[in-house]
């Protein structure tokens, strides 16, 4: 990990999942002035950043990656100072090999990726005043080592820059049938490591050959890896779906209620500039954020799988317990003070982060009603 950087995990808003390669710079600026004027900003959603497609097909003269000319005009330095202009930070993308993911897919030409080059590509995003880089792994090659060399590469040019660059990683991408992000820790190369395929905004899939996940099998995947995350290294289960019309405002509850537990990066893809009141108020929820932030950054785990309750420490003495309703139906779901460690303690209260309802133990448990794919997150008083 880069010393001094996200000591808690990175909050802001990736172009990919809502514009894939239709990007230019007037929907980056679109996007990023629609953080400031929802207050998005503000709650912390500070990194924007350009994904896949914004690169020319051709290296400059002197070996240098350059904007695409039509997309954006005005340069990516230009870009950065409009970012930064409104307290927004920047945030790039390139691949670890020789192509980014569009390219090894034949999708769209772009510009080589970074393998090789990675020295004067750190020097040129540190030029343009880029703050994040997303590096991810497009190619069929599934060598370790060649993983370790190419993303410790990167990790040193980022490193020799005068910057304090964000390394976020994907070691996943291209390589079908397994999840390097989660087999290896790459907590000591990275400040975030994407430990499962791409998200789809779905409930739950059959991961599939394609590889996309809904919300549930992202859960059951990166949730046993909670116990690798520190300041400065998280785990990245891949970026929020919240404001997708595949998914019930329930759905979209559970998932940042449960990207916060896993004290996960929080990165919407959905358009700023169209967004229901729901969902923005979804992604502002203070309470989940500040889960998510906890300083202390001591990510959750699951307590019991069925009901599903995972519990996280707060600050010194603070604890917050989530329970999940994976049913067709609404339940009423319990969990005993002893499964969380509060046996013992007469008097204990929980006030749900979505609803302020508060709810007090009695015989030993604390109980509430939870409906159809919600979760309900207690913070325990
Ligand atoms: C991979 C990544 C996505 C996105 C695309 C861009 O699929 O997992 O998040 O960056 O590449 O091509």
């Amino acid at each position: 990990a880069i010393p001094g950087l996200a000591g808690v995990p990175p909050m802001g808003w990736n172009s990919w999942n809502t514009f894939g390669c239709r990007i230019t710079e007037q929907i980056i600026r679109a996007q990023a002035d629609a953080l400031v004027s929802s207050g998005l900003r503000d709650a912390g959603y500070k990194y924007v950043i350009v994904d896949d497609c914004w690169a020319a097909p051709q290296r400059d003269a002197s070996g240098r990656l350059q904007a695409d000319p039509v997309r954006f005009p005005s340069g990516m330095a230009a870009l950065g100072d409009y970012l930064h202009q409104r307290g927004l930070l920047f945030g790039i993308y390139s691949g670890a090999r020789d192509k980014t993911c569009t390219q090894f897919q034949g999708t769209y030409p772009g510009a080589t990726g970074s393998g090789g080059h990675e020295a004067i590509d750190a020097q040129t995003f540190a030029g343009w005043g880029v703050d994040y880089l997303k590096y991810d792994w497009c190619s069929s090659d599934t060598s370790h080592d060649d993983q370790v060399a190419s993303f410790t590469a990167m990790r040193n040019a980022l490193r020799d820059t005068d910057r304090r660059i964000v390394f976020a990683i994907n070691p996943n991408s291209g390589v079908a049938g397994s999840v390097p992000g989660a087999e290896f820790d790459w907590g000591g190369t990275a400040t975030t490591t994407r430990v499962t395929n791409d998200v789809t905004p779905a409930w739950s899939t059959a991961n599939g050959s394609s590889g996309y996940q809904g919300i549930v099998n992202i859960v059951d995947a990166a949730g046993p890896l909670t116990a690798r995350v520190k300041p400065r290294s998280f785990i990245d289960p891949d970026m929020l779906v919240v404001g997708s019309t595949g998914l019930t405002p329930a759905q979209q509850r559970t998932q940042i209620s449960m990207w916060s537990m896993m004290a996960a990066p929080l990165i919407a893809g959905n358009d700023l500039t169209n967004m229901s009141q729901q969902t923005l108020d979804t992604l502002r929820n203070t309470a989940i954020i500040a889960i998510d932030q906890d300083s202390r950054v001591v990510a959750g785990a699951m307590v019991d799988d069925d009901p599903e309750v995972w519990s996280r420490a707060i600050g010194e003495k603070g604890l917050v317990i989530s329970l999940t309703n994976r049913a067709d139906h609404a339940r009423t779901l319990s969990v005993s003070l002893g499964s969380i460690g509060l046996v013992g303690d007469a008097s204990v209260t929980g006030v749900d982060a979505w609803t302020g309802r508060s709810f007090t133990a009695q015989h030993g448990e604390l109980s509430v009603p939870v409906g159809v794919h919600d979760t309900v997150v207690l913070e325990i008083r």
